[in-house]
């Protein structure tokens, strides 16, 4: 499964250590949801796999430098469906939560996400785990094409988001597991800066 998670990621301008470093975001948000061990690894382990399904979207499309017209968001879009179908073919639990996680992660809690529009608790808990660290992280990450937000104003925009894009509950969450978030990013951008100099 830690390869799935990898080859989602080849074709895509993120780097493997955002799968990785919202996995622990991911999880560190479930033990603050009072998830049993057992699950937390298990999330741990299907968020990395969120965007497996990118395998199948042309890298025309992922790498293109310029916005995506409709057709080709619509394309995009996919890659929750195409996840779904990798790994629903397994049904083991960690499978199964994979499987959801990669089919929900792009859901919004007012209905106006994809791939089905689900809104507020329609979507499950650990979709909407991952919808909030997978924010968090791209807005705090560095990426070739933008400067990364610092924590404060990352913080402030999922703070925004919630009833809107993000469960108000998992946010509230996300806030009581803050210090551990900011640990772990701090440990990611530690071992970045060492391998960069
Ligand atoms: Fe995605
Ligand atoms: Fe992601």
């Amino acid at each position: 499964m830690v390869m799935l998670g990898e080859a989602g990621h080849y074709n895509d301008t993120d780097t493997g250590s955002h799968v990785w470093r919202m996995a622990s975001y991911c999880a560190e948000i479930a033990r603050a949801c009072a998830w049993p061990a057992d699950k937390l690894e298990a999330m741990e382990l299907a968020s990395v796999m969120h965007d497996v399904g990118k395998i199948g979207i042309p890298g025309s499309i992922l790498r293109k430098p310029g916005k995506l017209d409709p057709e080709e968001w619509k394309t995009m879009e996919t890659h929750t469906t195409i996840g779904y179908s990798i790994l629903s073919k397994s049904n083991t639990p960690l499978f199964e939560m994979a499987a959801t996680v990669a089919l929900y992660h792009h859901e919004k809690c007012n209905g106006t996400g994809y791939p089905k529009g689900l809104k507020g608790d329609e979507i499950p808990e650990s979709a909407a785990i991952v919808a909030v660290a997978d924010v968090f992280d791209a807005l705090t990450m560095v990426r070739p094409y933008k400067e990364p937000w610092p924590v404060d104003r990352a913080i402030e925009e999922i703070r925004k988001g919630a009833g809107t894009h993000f469960s108000p509950y998992i946010v509230e969450r996300f806030f009581k597991s803050i210090d551990s978030i900011i640990q772990i990013k701090q440990a990611w951008d530690d071992k970045e800066n060492a391998a960069d100099g």
